[in-house]
């Protein structure tokens, strides 16, 4: 038997630099304890912060919990369709403009919600936390973490390895 290819997923939010960051590095790291071959990356739907590295808000949050965060922000791109499995949208703006992006493609299939994986609040929004205090942050950290484990969990599971239809 062949490993199954790598399950590829993007983490998506508005600015690339507070939640997504955060996903990302979770899922990365739920995924592998979870013993599922992963790519995971991240992006936003708006450029105005790429090239800039996270939040230090994102980046305090994350260290705390033993989790570096290393990227560039970057502007999803059509060809994310292509490459990745499952775009993952912290908010449900964020996923409608995904969806637009996509077009009348079949890829649109591809965007789900982060928290459509949250046991405590399945389908809710990942509130963005630009704006607020460290507490959002916080928060934003429980319910994406959250969600990373139970997505990697789902991931897990033997009918999910073919990655045909990964979640
Ligand atoms: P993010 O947060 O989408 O979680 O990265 C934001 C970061 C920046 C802005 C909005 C949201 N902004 O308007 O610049």
């Amino acid at each position: 038997m062949t490993n199954p290819a790598p399950l590829r997923v993007l983490a998506l939010c508005l600015g690339n630099i507070c939640r997504s960051p955060v996903a990302e590095a979770l899922l990365r790291r739920e995924l592998a304890a979870a013993g599922v071959e992963a790519v995971v990356d991240s992006a936003g739907t708006g450029d105005w912060h790429v090239g800039r590295p996270a939040d230090p808000r994102s980046v305090d949050v994350a260290r705390r919990h033993g989790l570096r965060l290393s990227g560039k922000a970057r502007q999803l791109i059509r060809r994310d369709f292509a490459d990745y499995d499952l775009i993952l949208a912290m908010d449900s703006q964020n996923a409608a403009e995904a969806r637009a992006l996509a077009g009348s493609t079949g890829a649109a299939a591809r965007v789900r919600l982060m928290r459509d994986f949250d046991p405590l609040a399945p389908g809710a929004d990942v509130p963005d936390p630009y704006m607020g205090g460290q507490a959002g942050f916080e928060s934003m950290f429980d319910m994406l973490e959250r969600s990373a484990r139970e997505f990697a969990r789902q991931a897990a599971q033997p009918q999910n390895t073919a990655q045909a239809d990964p979640i």
